[in-house]
């Protein structure tokens, strides 16, 4: 997708915290990032990616924007509004498929699609087997109806609505360029309540999954564990945050829960294995506030056998130009990807 005229402000409302990223493209210039704003939510604000206190949403966004001038912005869906699937339908034409997409997402979409939008991408033709691949997206129009409004409460102008796992895959392409063909890369973004697994195989998405695990478990269960509240086991679970010593206990419940999410992680990762025919996955990027657990990122390398490494935003645009907080990006790159891949976004897309 080539697209023009200026970047979209990227915000990222995740139930954790709002991320707001800003991209200045200048010509054939480096990208530079030239705002990034933080916005941490009180818990219980989102839950289950249904926004239940909004006022807290609209007040954040609201000292975001403060004194902005930039107001058109491209938001992130939750993934618990969305359903991704790459299906397999007979070789056709774009119209005829066009045509054909309404039934098909009727035998593989659970929601009543009365109730959905539907968006579809044509990603492989095979045209020896006489069939091709076809990602079909349906998001509940309640849900982004929902998040839009919220937004022009906020007085912001909503452009584009947009996903983790397809804008974690624009920061790693922009940042790596795309895929090589030979190779099988998995992203996986880990937030406080949802995990996007995202591998793809030969350039396009091969296949997608929301695990509904993220930071959020192991906060709570070192709450549980120790019987405290909950800003002291963030904070424990954070490093300890001015807290003085962390309790000699805190490293092994995040162990033990990281194990378990990386266990889940890697069912994925095997059923895809299983069921694709695809031999080995070489990479493995991370990205969410969450890949800042170090443990996690070695349990997943010890399950996987690839190679596991931080997904970098920095790498698609550097701070640079006079509105930055370069304070409120320190420790936060891993949670700065997905509003980086939104500000990757534009004011008018054409399809190539
Ligand atoms: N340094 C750190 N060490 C451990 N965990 C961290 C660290 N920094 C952030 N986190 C955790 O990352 C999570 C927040 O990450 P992120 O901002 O990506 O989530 P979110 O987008 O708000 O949530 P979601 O998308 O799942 O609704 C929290 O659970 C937080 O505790
Ligand atoms: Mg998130």
């Amino acid at each position: 997708m080539a697209s023009e005229g200026k970047n979209l402000v990227g915000v990222d409302i995740g139930s954790a915290a709002i991320k707001v990223c800003e991209i200045k493209e200048a010509g054939k210039g480096p990208r530079q990032l030239v705002r990034f704003g933080f916005h941490p939510l009180p818990a219980d604000t989102i839950v289950d990616g249904h926004i239940i206190n909004s006022g807290a949403v609209v007040e954040g966004l609201e000292k975001l924007f403060h004194g902005s001038k930039s107001r058109k912005v491209a938001l992130r869906a939750s993934g618990h509004s969305v359903i991704i699937k790459k299906i397999a339908m007979p070789l056709m034409t774009p119209a005829e498929l066009a045509e054909q997409i309404k039934w098909e997402a009727e035998q593989h979409i659970p929601f009543d699609l009365a109730e959905v939008t539907l968006d579809y991408q044509t990603l492989t033709r095979r045209e020896d087997q006489g069939q091709m691949d076809v990602l079909l997206v349906a998001a509940k129009k309640e849900e982004i109806n929902d998040l839009y409004n919220l937004a022009i409460e906020a007085r912001l102008q909503p452009v584009v609505v947009d996903l983790d796992a397809f804008t974690v895959q624009n920061v790693y392409e922009a940042a790596y360029g795309a895929p090589p063909p030979a190779e099988t890369i998995v992203l996986i973004h880990v937030g406080a309540s949802l995990t996007t697994v995202n591998i793809l195989a030969d350039g396009t998405t091969a296949f997608t999954r929301d695990i509904a695990n993220g930071g959020n478990a192991i906060t709570e269960e070192i709450q549980r564990q120790l019987g405290i509240s909950r800003e002291e086991a963030e904070a424990y679970k954070c490093g300890g945050d001015g807290r003085g010593i962390v309790p000699q206990e805190v490293p092994t419940i995040i162990n033990q829960s990281v194990e378990q999410l990386a266990g889940e992680i890697q069912r994925s990762l095997d059923f895809y294995l299983a069921t694709s025919g695809d031999r080995e996955i070489t990479n493995i990027f991370c990205s969410g506030g969450t890949a800042n657990i170090r443990a996690l990122l070695d349990a997943l390398a010890r399950r996987s056998r690839a190679r596991v490494a931080l997904l970098d935003p920095l790498l698609v645009a550097q701070p640079g130009g006079k509105l930055i907080d370069p304070v409120a990006l320190q420790g936060r790159t891993a949670q700065a990807v997905v509003a980086m891949g939104l500000a990757l976004r534009k004011e008018r897309e054409r399809s190539s």
